[in-house]
């Protein structure tokens, strides 16, 4: 296969055209950002594992029965996808209270969540990924009711699948992103990528706040050791899938 044009970079991955229309090449990048890329650094490793882990996770929820745009990894930062229009949706899940949440309605962080809760953020970097109300979601358009509908009902089920596989990685799954899009033929599927760039893992056995990080916060909040805790989520997922 052959690569053609760069199409896009974002912050995380860079995607590339190749020789066959409805197929891109993603190379995920050692790049970090925080706090919409007001802090800038990087993560040795970052893009490999990311990629890694995201390649595993997504072919764990193929054979579950979930749609997403992962085709293979032809190297360990590289991932073939297809190619698809992404809806301009960050799809949050959480199951217990961090972050966002945390800071804007006094919920004490930790406080697990009776059900888990589905929100939608207006992916625009300009507006700071602004928190949407329904309403506001179908009034400017981002996507149709059906679509909105679709979109909570798999991410539920994203989220079943995924908080008993990080459990049976002694990891706790706390919160997470997910993106979908459209394919040629207007079919909804997973997108962008599952990684600790993009999930809140805490480690299972360990109480300490700090200690127990094992994702991006770690970057955020200068708490050290991000590289091997990136590397240990890896290791634990390489793991969880041999002994299936
Ligand atoms: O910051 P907040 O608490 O809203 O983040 C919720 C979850 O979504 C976290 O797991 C975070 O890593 C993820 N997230 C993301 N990309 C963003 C915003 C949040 O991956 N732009």
């Amino acid at each position: 296969m052959s690569v053609y044009s760069k199409l896009y970079e974002g912050k995380a991955k860079i995607l590339y055209a190749t020789d066959d229309p409805e197929i891109l090449l993603a190379d995920f990048k050692d790049d970090a950002t925080a706090f919409n890329a007001q802090k800038r650094g990087s993560i040795l490793g970052k893009g490999r594992i990311n990629c890694s882990i995201s390649s595993q996770l997504f072919q764990q929820l193929e054979a579950s029965g979930i749609k997403t745009h992962y085709i293979d990894s032809p190297s360990p930062n590289q991932m073939r996808v297809k190619a698809v229009k992404i809806l301009p949706l960050e799809v949050v899940i959480r199951n217990i209270a961090a972050g966002s949440l945390c800071q804007q309605t006094g919920i004490e962080l930790g406080t697990v969540l009776k059900q888990p809760l589905v929100e939608f953020y207006y992916k625009n970097d300009q507006l700071g990924d602004p928190l949407l109300t329904s309403d506001r979601l179908l009034l400017m358009e981002l996507a149709t009711v059906e679509q909105v509908n679709a979109i909570t009902h798999l991410a539920l089920q994203i989220n079943d699948f995924l908080k008993v596989f990080w459990q049976r990685c002694g990891i706790t799954l706390v919160d997470f992103k997910l993106e979908f899009g459209l394919d040629s033929q207007q079919q909804l599927l997973l997108a962008d990528e599952i990684s600790p760039d993009t999930c809140r893992l805490w480690n299972t056995t360990e109480t300490d706040p700090n200690r127990r990080v094992l994702d991006k916060d770690r970057f955020r909040r200068d708490l050290g050791n991000v590289e091997d805790a990136y590397q240990e989520v890896l290791q634990r997922v390489l793991q969880a899938v041999e002994i299936k």
